[in-house]
């Protein structure tokens, strides 16, 4: 089993401040040792600071999204080749708010897998139904219909897969899937990437929707989930950290 991966997406908060003590109070935890794999996707203008002082440590540097071409005239873009220079090692590619709000469709999230895996990044592909897919019982059809895409457009001798299945209705909203409803989707998930990409052994397959340190703890117990993608709880240290203490170790 892969060991588990805690994702914080910071979307668009933070003062500087603020996301240098949290980066800061979270390399202090790594330091501590055999806890879960950690990741950080500040907002683009902290990525250099953020790195610096992550730098060295176990912590990994990602960036919420990236355009899928590597240069030119695209205001107010940023390529992959700018974000791995700047130390990122994760790209979040497909997050629902992208999907809703910036119109990525799945052609868009697999030009963006394509574009984060030439620039040398690891995607992290968002997958997830919208409350009225999970009520019409598409869920399945959705999340299967997302990450085929995704995973079609990785290089078809990758060694490594993540995926964070993120059910819109649960993002922001306080409400959680059940440990059944994750598991369902996640099983899905790896059927689809074992199907598409036999090559990836480390595939890991994260819950992202409400995660907090009160949630966490069943759905993190169960081996189909190898992680979570955590927002609103990744602002403060003490939330995730408590996220972070609550992973099972693995191996
Ligand atoms: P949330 O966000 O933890 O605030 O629900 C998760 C996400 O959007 O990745």
């Amino acid at each position: 089993m892969p060991r588990p991966l805690i994702a914080g997406n910071w979307k668009m908060n933070l003062r500087l401040s603020e996301a240098l003590s949290l980066a800061e109070a979270v390399r202090r935890e790594a330091e501590k040792g055999d806890g879960p794999d950690l990741l950080l996707c500040p907002p683009f203008p902290y990525l250099v600071a953020v790195g610096n002082a992550l730098r060295g440590s176990r912590v990994a540097l990602g960036a919420q999204t990236l355009h899928p071409e590597p240069k030119g005239a695209f205001t107010g873009e940023v390529s992959g080749e700018m974000l791995a220079e700047v130390g990122c090692r994760f790209a979040i590619v497909g997050h629902s708010e992208r999907r809703q709000q910036f119109g990525e469709d799945d052609a868009a999230v697999a030009a963006r897998v394509r574009a984060a895996h030439r620039s040398r990044l690891a995607a992290l592909v968002c997958v997830g139904e919208t409350l009225p897919e999970r009520e019409g019982g598409r869920t399945l059809e959705v999340v299967e219909r997302q990450a085929r895409a995704a995973i079609e457009a990785t290089p078809a001798d990758v060694a490594s897969v993540t995926v964070a299945y993120e059910p819109v209705w649960a993002i922001g909203t306080g409400r959680t899937a059940t440990v059944e409803q994750a598991v369902e989707a996640h099983q899905a998930i790896r059927r689809i990437v074992r199907e598409a990409r036999p090559s990836a052994r480390d595939v890991r397959v994260l819950y992202g929707g409400s995660v907090t340190p009160d949630t966490a703890p069943a759905l993190l117990a169960h081996p189909e989930v190898d992680g979570a993608l955590v927002g609103g709880a990744s602002l403060k240290a003490e939330s995730f950290l408590a996220i972070v203490r609550a992973t099972p170790r693995r191996n």
